[in-house]
C-alpha cells in the first residue's frame, strides 16, 4: 500500500526552511548588503543626499498677488511699497533727478530697535505685509529659472539690514546670512526670530567673532558657500554683500546680467605693488587691543612663506559675484584648500583668496580669468572712494556713504550694488534707491545691457548659443 504523503503547506515547516536558507547563505546577503551600503554611500557622496533629512524645500510662501482690479503699476506702488513711513512726503523722483543738497533732508528715522523687530514676528503673516516681503508677486519664469544665491555678512542695525534683504528678497533665492558673534546673543537671537518668517532666509551654522582684516571674515563666507551647497535651492550664481549695501539693480537684471556672463565670475584684480604685498609678505596675527577693547589683525616680525602651489598673489576685493561652479570648486579644490589655509597669516584674506583663484593660470578655474587683471573692471559692487569720485556725503575709511544728493550719480552707475548706506546719517538715500529699483521691478523694466556684453571677462566664444538674451 503506497503511502501517500499529503503535500500540505506548513508554516512552521516554510519558516524553518527559510532561516536554514538564510543562514547557509548569510555570507552572500551580508556581502550583498554591505556592497549596496559602500555604493550609496558613494553615491550620496558625489551626488549629495537625494532626499532631505532635516531641511525640506523651503516653502514658498503664499503671496497675495495683485490682483486684476489692482494692477496697474500706479497702485501697485501705493499698496505694496514700504519706505520709511515718516519720508513718505519726499518725491523721491525729484530727488533721483535734479542736483539737490541734503540739508533739504532730515538725517534722523524713526529706527525699530531689533528687538521690536523679533517681536513682530511672532506673527509672520502680518510681519511679511508690514515689512513688504509679499511686494513681488509677479516673478518672471526666468528668473524663477534662474536663482540666485546671496551671503549678507553684518553686525548690527537688523532695520537696515531688512530694508536691504527686502529689495532683494525673492521667495525663490536663498539667502544666508553670516552675523559676527560679536554682537551678542541677544542680537543674534533676535535675527532668528526674524528670518522664522522667511523660510529660504538661514543663519550660517556656523558664526565668526569677526576680527577686521582678518582671516575670520573669510571664514564667515566660506561657512555660508558650504551651507548653501547643500541647500535645495540650485542657484547658479552667488554674491556676497555686507549689510550696509543696497541694490543697483532688480533682481531680473541681475539674472539676464549673470546669463551674459555665462558662467564666468566677477572679481577685481591688482597684481605687483598695488596688491600690498607687505600684507602677505610679512606675518600677521591677532592681538588683543586695550586701546579699542577688541582683537585686531597685527604685524608680527619675520616674512611669511610664499603662498603654496607657486599662486601668484592677486589684491581683489571681498565682494565679488561667483558662479556655482566656483563656488563648488573653491570648497573642494586640494590647491584652493592649501590657499586658504595659508591665508591665516596674512592681512586681510577675503581680499585676496578669491581674487587669487580667479585669476590664476596654475591650474583651470571654473570662470576664472587668465588675462591681465587690471585689463577689466568689477561690476558687483561700487565704492566711491575717496579722490576718485566726487561725494556729497562723508568718507568713513575714504569710502563715501552715500547720501541723497549722490542719488542721481548712483542711478547711472551699471554695479550691481552700492557700498555703503548708513541708516542713521541719510536714511533718505536708502529710501529713495529702494523706491527706484521697486519701480523697475513691479513694471519688469530692464536698462541697457550693452555695457555687460562688452565686459572682457564673460564667457561667449566658447558657448554662443547660450547668450541670446
Ligand atoms: C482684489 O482687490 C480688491 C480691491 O483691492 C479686493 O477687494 C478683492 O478682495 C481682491 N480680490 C481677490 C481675489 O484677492
Ligand atoms: C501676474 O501674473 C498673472 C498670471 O501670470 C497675471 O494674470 C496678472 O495680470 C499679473 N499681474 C501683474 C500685476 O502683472
Ligand atoms: C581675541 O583673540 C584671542 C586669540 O585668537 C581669542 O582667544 C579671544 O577669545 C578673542 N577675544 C575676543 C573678544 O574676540
Ligand atoms: C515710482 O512710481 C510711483 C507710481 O508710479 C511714482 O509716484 C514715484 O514717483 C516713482 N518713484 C520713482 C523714484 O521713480
Amino acid at each position: 500500500m503506497a503511502v501517500h504523503i499529503k503535500r500540505q503547506f506548513s508554516l512552521k515547516l516554510f519558516v524553518l526552511y527559510s532561516v536554514k536558507k538564510v543562514y547557509r547563505w548569510r555570507h552572500v546577503i551580508m556581502s550583498l548588503l554591505l556592497v549596496a551600503l559602500v555604493l550609496c554611500f558613494y553615491i550620496i557622496l558625489i551626488f549629495g543626499v537625494p532626499f532631505e533629512i532635516k531641511k525640506s524645500a523651503p516653502k514658498p510662501i503664499k503671496m497675495e498677488f495683485i490682483n486684476a482690479s489692482d494692477s496697474t503699476s500706479v497702485k501697485a506702488f501705493a499698496n505694496k511699497w514700504v519706505g520709511f513711513p515718516h519720508l513718505s512726503y519726499i518725491n523721491c523722483q525729484e530727488v533721483l533727478t535734479y542736483p539737490i543738497t541734503n540739508e533739504a533732508f532730515e538725517k534722523t528715522v524713526h529706527r525699530v530697535a531689533d528687538s521690536a523687530l523679533a517681536t513682530e514676528s511672532s506673527d509672520c503673516p502680518s510681519f511679511r505685509t508690514k515689512h513688504g516681503f509679499h511686494r513681488f508677486p509677479n516673478i518672471t519664469e526666468e528668473e524663477r529659472e534662474f536663482p540666485i544665491a546671496f551671503i549678507v555678512l553684518f553686525h548690527k542695525d537688523l532695520d537696515q539690514v531688512l530694508f536691504l534683504l527686502r529689495a532683494i528678497y525673492r521667495p525663490h533665492n536663498v539667502y544666508c546670512l553670516s552675523v559676527d558673534l560679536n554682537s551678542g546673543p541677544t542680537f543674534i537671537q533676535h535675527v532668528r526670530s526674524v528670518i522664522t518668517c522667511l523660510p529660504n532666509v538661514f543663519l550660517a551654522k556656523t558664526l565668526e567673532p569677526i576680527v577686521y582684516a582678518g582671516f575670520s571674515r573669510l571664514m564667515a563666507d566660506i561657512h555660508c558657500m558650504k551651507e548653501l551647497l547643500t541647500s535645495p535651492v540650485r542657484w547658479r550664481y552667488l554674491v556676497n554683500i555686507p549689510g550696509q549695501q543696497f541694490p543697483l539693480r532688480t533682481n531680473l537684471e541681475m539674472v539676464k546680467i549673470f546669463k551674459i556672463y555665462n558662467g564666468a565670475n566677477d572679481q577685481l584684480g591688482v597684481s605687483g605693488k598695488k596688491s600690498l604685498p607687505r600684507r602677505y609678505k610679512i606675518k600677521h596675527h591677532v592681538v588683543w587691543d586695550k586701546k579699542t577693547g577688541r582683537n585686531i589683525t597685527a604685524e608680527s616680525v619675520g616674512r611669511y612663506p610664499p603662498p603654496p602651489h607657486n599662486f601668484q598673489i592677486v589684491k581683489g576685493s571681498a565682494y565679488g559675484t561667483f558662479s556655482r561652479a566656483f563656488v563648488e570648486f573653491a570648497m573642494t579644490d586640494r590647491r584652493a584648500h592649501d590657499l586658504i589655509e595659508w591665508s591665516r597669516g596674512i592681512e586681510s584674506p577675503d581680499e585676496y583668496v578669491w581674487s587669487t583663484l580667479h585669476h590664476t593660470k596654475i591650474m583651470k578655474v571654473p570662470g576664472g580669468f587668465t588675462g591681465d587683471p587690471e585689463s577689466k573692471r568689477s561690476m558687483t559692487t561700487f565704492v566711491a572712494w575717496q579722490r576718485e569720485v566726487p561725494c556729497e556725503s562723508i568718507h568713513v575709511r575714504w569710502i563715501c556713504i552715500f547720501s541723497a544728493a549722490d542719488l542721481p550719480m548712483l542711478k547711472r552707475r551699471p554695479e550691481l550694488f552700492a557700498n555703503k548706506f548708513y541708516i542713521d546719517l541719510h536714511p533718505v538715500a536708502l529710501h529713495c534707491l529702494d523706491q527706484y529699483i521697486f519701480n523697475l521691478t513691479i513694471t519688469n523694466q530692464v536698462r541697457d545691457l550693452q555695457l555687460y556684453r562688452e565686459l572682457p571677462f564673460i564667457l561667449t566664444k566658447q558657448r554662443p548659443t547660450l547668450m541670446n538674451t
